[in-house]
């Protein structure tokens, strides 16, 4: 039998699912709520800007892998009522990198538009997060029932560039870093590991 792969479809009851989903709900967001609380209150080690934008990219990494992981745990487990948890991590994801984007521009750059749209555009490593950035705020903002019903067999090609914003998130990641460190690397590990467990669906994309 193949690694994770079960013969019975698992399901839980729905106040198991119902308590998961809330406490999902509460780890992502009371965490980043308590981490800039921590950063404004002058309770965090070091440079509190510095932390935040390692905490909320690190962050929106982490959502992303967890989110596209989702349906191959899902089909792998026979575990259908997973897949209500992709939605919610994805959502999470791009909600941590306007967050990510906010502290740069508010305390690094402190809103000099001139000096933000010359980093975008000079500096590589921003232009490549950045377009990472756009992708996911147009995922985002698609992301309501409505708007999916409205755009048809369209949305799902627009949300298929999930797949373009991991890869631009992870160079952005590499190239963010100023000596050899080994956690890009790991990061970038992780998602050829899922593309490649997930190499059935690309074909489906690309055909
Ligand atoms: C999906 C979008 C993005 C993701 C996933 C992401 C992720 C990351 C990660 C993981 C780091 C390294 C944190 C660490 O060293 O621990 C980082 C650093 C950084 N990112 Fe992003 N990022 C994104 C978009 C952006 C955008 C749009 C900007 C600004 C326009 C930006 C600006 C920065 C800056 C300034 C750093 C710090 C580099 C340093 O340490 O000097 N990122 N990002």
């Amino acid at each position: 039998m193949p690694l994770l792969t079960r013969e019975r479809p698992l399901r839980v009851n729905t106040t198991a699912m119902l308590v998961a989903r809330i406490g999902v709900h509460i780890l992502v967001s009371i965490w980043a709520a308590l981490i800039f609380y921590q950063a404004f209150s002058g309770a965090l080690p070091g440079d509190p800007v510095q932390y935040l934008i390692d905490f909320t990219g690190i962050g929106t990494l982490n959502l992303l892998l967890v989110s596209l992981s989702i349906s191959l745990l899902s089909m792998r487990l026979k575990f259908a009522q997973l897949m209500k948890f992709r939605k919610t991590f994805g959502v999470y994801a791009a909600i941590y990198a306007l967050l990510h984007f906010s502290v740069f521009i508010a305390f690094e750059l402190q809103f000099e538009w001139s000096l933000i749209l010359s980093e975008i555009i000079e500096r590589p490593y921003i232009t490549v997060g950045f377009c990472a950035l756009l992708i996911l705020s147009a995922l985002l903002l698609t992301s309501f029932d409505r708007v999916k019903r409205q755009l048809g067999p369209l949305w799902q090609r627009i949300h298929n560039t999930v797949y373009i914003a991991v890869i631009l998130a992870n160079i952005h990641f590499i190239w963010s870093i100023k000596s050899t460190e080994f956690l890009p690397y790991l990061y970038i590990s992780l998602t050829l590991l899922l593309l490649y467990l997930k190499r059935k669906k690309w074909q489906k994309i690309f055909k």
